[in-house]
């Protein structure tokens, strides 16, 4: 067995998340690939800060530098979040020939197309399947095998923070912030959970699955975009009364105009196939031409979950079958954009 040294960026609840499952699953890595992984660094910004998962102190460090220069860590693992300083230190790191996995959407969905292409200048590979709906592999899906088909439409609940909200805002009655609180407690929520509730985080990872998708650059910024902070728990009860559920829904679709995406609060009817899909899980439905719908549900943000995410892209890194994925171009521009925000 070869030893594999990898930079892990982070170590909030992400980050804790693949420590804790590299402890628990790290034999049978080693055993499936060769490859005992061993984590030298991890860049955190308080190192005082006390850490739910066992770490040794020379671990611990808040300068990028010992990872970026360690000819001898060929990966590393950005699970610290925001624009700055993640976007520099990936770009050095993919740029000095490292294999860069990341959980950022915000990062990817605004500069995805700088990041991939620094990756294909360099050689590397960048990973992000952490990035949208948690555990549920629908990155790898579309990058490496709905290339037969021509997606019709993608939609879905995205983001598990408001579903977790909406789910318990309607069962039993709490407030809104009351519910936002315990989301937060549970790893769910952003660091600014204003991202969450306002609908920004599920429009950045329509705007990640629609670039795949469609094969298209998204304008982040423009896709119409409403949050869940105006509902209470009566609008989510007489929904039901009525035969509803409210969900946080992020969809696009191919019309004749160009591609048409929107982020909000829909009423969906309680036989619709997303209409039970509750607490943190998320969903993503795919129409495409020659398949047809389909449906992946799964939990869509916690530590595990997303460790689940982040490992499977270090396997398939370790496997060497990073390389099979179909790259896209993240820059085609959109013929047309038309976005609708009403509910439907
Ligand atoms: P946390 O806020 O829990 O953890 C962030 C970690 O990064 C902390 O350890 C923090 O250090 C460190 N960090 C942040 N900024 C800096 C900096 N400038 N320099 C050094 N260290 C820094 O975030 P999460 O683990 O929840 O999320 C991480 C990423 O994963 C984000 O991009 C998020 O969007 C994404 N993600 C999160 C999911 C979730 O369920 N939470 C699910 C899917 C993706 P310190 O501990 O010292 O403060
Ligand atoms: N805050 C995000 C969510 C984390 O609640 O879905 C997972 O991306």
């Amino acid at each position: 067995q070869r030893t594999v040294r990898v930079g892990l960026l982070g170590l909030g609840t992400v980050g804790s998340g693949v420590l804790k499952a590299l402890s628990q699953n790290g034999e049978s890595i080693a055993e499936r690939t060769g490859c005992r992984i061993e984590i030298p660094y991890i860049l955190v910004r308080n190192p005082e800060k006390k850490r739910n998962v066992e770490v040794a102190r020379e671990q611990i460090i808040t300068d990028p530098d010992l990872i970026l220069t360690s000819p001898d860590i060929p990966i590393i693992i950005e699970v610290m979040g925001g624009l700055e300083p993640a976007r520099t230190i990936i770009l050095k790191s993919l740029r000095s020939g490292k294999h860069v996995i990341t959980a950022n959407k915000e990062l990817l969905a605004k500069h995805g197309a700088e990041l991939l292409q620094t990756a294909e200048e360099a050689g590397v590979q960048l990973l992000f399947e952490a990035s949208v709906a948690g555990g549920i592999p629908v990155i790898r899906f579309l990058q490496g095998y709905l290339t037969a088909n021509r997606v019709q439409e993608v939609s879905g609940i995205l983001n598990g923070t408001t579903n977790y909200i909406l789910t318990k805002m309607e069962q039993t009655g709490q407030s809104f912030g009351e519910v936002l609180v315990q989301a937060q407690e549970l790893g769910y929520a952003e660091a600014d959970p204003t991202s969450d509730v306002e609908g920004f985080d599920a429009a950045y990872k329509l705007a990640i699955l629609t670039n795949l998708a469609f094969d298209v650059k998204v304008p982040v910024h423009d896709i119409p975009r409403e949050g869940i902070t105006r509902l209470q728990p009566l609008d989510l009860q007489w929904a039901r009364e009525f035969g509803y559920v409210i969900k946080l829904l992020g969809r696009s679709r191919r019309t004749e105009q160009g591609i048409e995406l929107s982020v909000g609060p829909r009423l969906l009817p309680l036989t619709h196939p997303l209409a039970r899909v509750n607490d943190v899980f998320n969903a993503v439905m795919i129409s495409s031409d020659v398949v047809g719908d389909l449906t992946f549900i799964g939990k869509g943000a916690g530590e595990y979950p997303t460790a689940s995410a982040v490992l499977e892209d270090l396997m398939a890194l370790l496997q060497n079958s990073g390389n099979v994925l179909r790259s896209s171009s993240w820059n085609t521009p959109l013929q047309q954009f038309e976005g609708r925000t009403e509910v439907q």
